[in-house]
């Protein structure tokens, strides 16, 4: 098992990032959702952490990412950044709440940072999202990008199977990772798409990419935390390690807490007052 030691930089800011990538080290980046863990995993020594969408999923137990709103989104921000003293937070923008126009992505994203105090912001898409990344940039706001498979146009893709195999979606992924760099963006997640694919995009970009399901080649990872833990037992992507079976043991830890109980075990002497 690897250990990893923090290195010393005592509050990981954008520019970081970039310096990360100049020089070959890997980006670290994890989900977080809520305070206790967050503090968990900022402690850990983890580059970025992702308040992402996906709370949708493993938090709210919705099937897929649309459901969840911009104050959900803001209360599970504002309860990470509160933990954390060295990571980058960077907060989703929630489905709805910024394909409407780049005014409304703007006022979303505002509200991220007033409301929640996060970093920065992420929004998934290409082209279609551009003149809404200009807009956030414009008023200081760091964003992030996100190409391939895209939760919140699942309906549209129809399945979470890897995205751009076939040349012609690879050439526009390539495209709009270019675009969102000239933009402004700050990294970009490429999620789910060929490992090829994902380090021809790492290697024509001079900003950080951060792969979920995308290979070695690129300059970070993120993995959702509940599913690196082990507390998500159904998904099994390929791309998923597990570093931990937490579902086991917490399931252990609260049965025998159950029995303790029941036995008249808990508490004992030493813990009544
Ligand atoms: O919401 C999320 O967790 C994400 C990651 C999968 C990158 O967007």
């Amino acid at each position: 098992m690897s250990v990893h030691k923090p290195s010393d930089i005592k509050k990981i800011t954008t520019h970081q990032l970039q310096e990360m990538k100049n020089r070959g080290e890997k980006i670290a980046m994890l989900t977080a959702y809520d305070y206790s863990m967050a503090r968990i995993v900022d402690g850990a020594g983890i580059d970025v952490i992702l308040v992402g969408d996906s709370a949708s999923n493993v938090m709210a137990g919705n099937e897929t990412t649309l459901p969840i709103t911009l104050d959900q989104m803001i209360y599970h921000a504002s309860s990470v950044v509160k933990a954390v003293k060295r990571a980058l937070v960077v907060v989703d923008i929630p489905f709805g709440y910024y394909q409407g126009s780049s005014g409304e992505a703007l006022r979303s994203s505002i509200r991220i940072m007033k409301e929640s105090g996060g970093h920065a912001v992420k929004l998934e898409g290409g082209s279609e999202v551009k003149d809404s990344v200009l807009r956030i940039l414009s008023a200081g706001v760091p964003v992030m990008g996100h190409l391939g498979l895209t939760p919140q146009s699942i309906y549209k893709f129809g399945t979470y199977t890897v995205r751009a195999k076939e040349e012609v979606e690879a050439n526009k992924l390539l495209e709009d990772a270019h675009l969102l760099q000239e933009s402004g963006c700050f990294a970009i997640v490429l999620e789910k798409i060929p490992a090829e694919l994902a380090k021809k995009v790492a290697s024509s970009l001079t900003i950080p990419v951060i792969g979920i399901g995308a290979g070695p080649e690129v300059d970070g990872q993120v993995l959702v935390m509940q599913d690196m833990l082990g507390i998500t037992k159904d998904f099994k992507p390929r791309f998923l390690r597990r570093y931990a079976d937490l579902h086991s043991v917490i399931t252990s830890a609260i049965g025998n807490y159950v029995a303790d109980v029941k036995a008249r075990d808990f508490p004992n002497q030493e813990e009544k007052y």
